[in-house]
């Protein structure tokens, strides 16, 4: 009885290995991911990251501060919408949702220390 049991743990110990290393685990079993980090590296990245076009450079405060000072639902309208010419509707993810878009958002802004 006490075999099987240890057993048993040990396989379950595996499978959340597994889970945690692999991709996409966006439940955040062990170490929370920030909800917004996929879709920020997916679609938001390539601008945000270096600030091309003018984007407001993840980690800026200093460039994120006038938008923040105008609150986070203007910000997100401003997504949604896009910022002619630079900044694409939806940061060029269409398939996501306003709560996605503003997990991206938020997930700049917090890497702005
Ligand atoms: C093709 C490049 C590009 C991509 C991709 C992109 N952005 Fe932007 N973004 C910009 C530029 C350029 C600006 C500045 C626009 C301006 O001020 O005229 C901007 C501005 C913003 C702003 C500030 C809005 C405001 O009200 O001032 C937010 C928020 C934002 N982007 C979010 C996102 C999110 C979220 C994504 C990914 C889903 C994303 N962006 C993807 C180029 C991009």
């Amino acid at each position: 009885m006490q075999r099987w049991k240890n057993a048993c743990c040990a396989s379950l110990l595996l499978l959340a290995a597994c889970s945690e290393s692999g991709p996409g685990t966006a439940d955040g079993a062990a170490a929370p991911v920030h909800p917004g980090k996929a879709t920020y590296e997916r679609f938001c990245f390539s601008c945000h990251a270096a600030g091309i076009a003018g984007a407001p450079k993840t980690g800026d405060a200093d460039a994120w501060a006038p938008r923040l000072a105008r609150g986070m639902d203007q910000m997100l309208q401003s997504t949604v919408d896009g910022m002619p010419p630079g900044m694409p509707a939806r940061g060029l993810c269409f398939d996501c949702s306003d709560e996605q878009l503003t997990d991206a958002i938020d997930y700049m802004l917090v890497q702005n220390r």
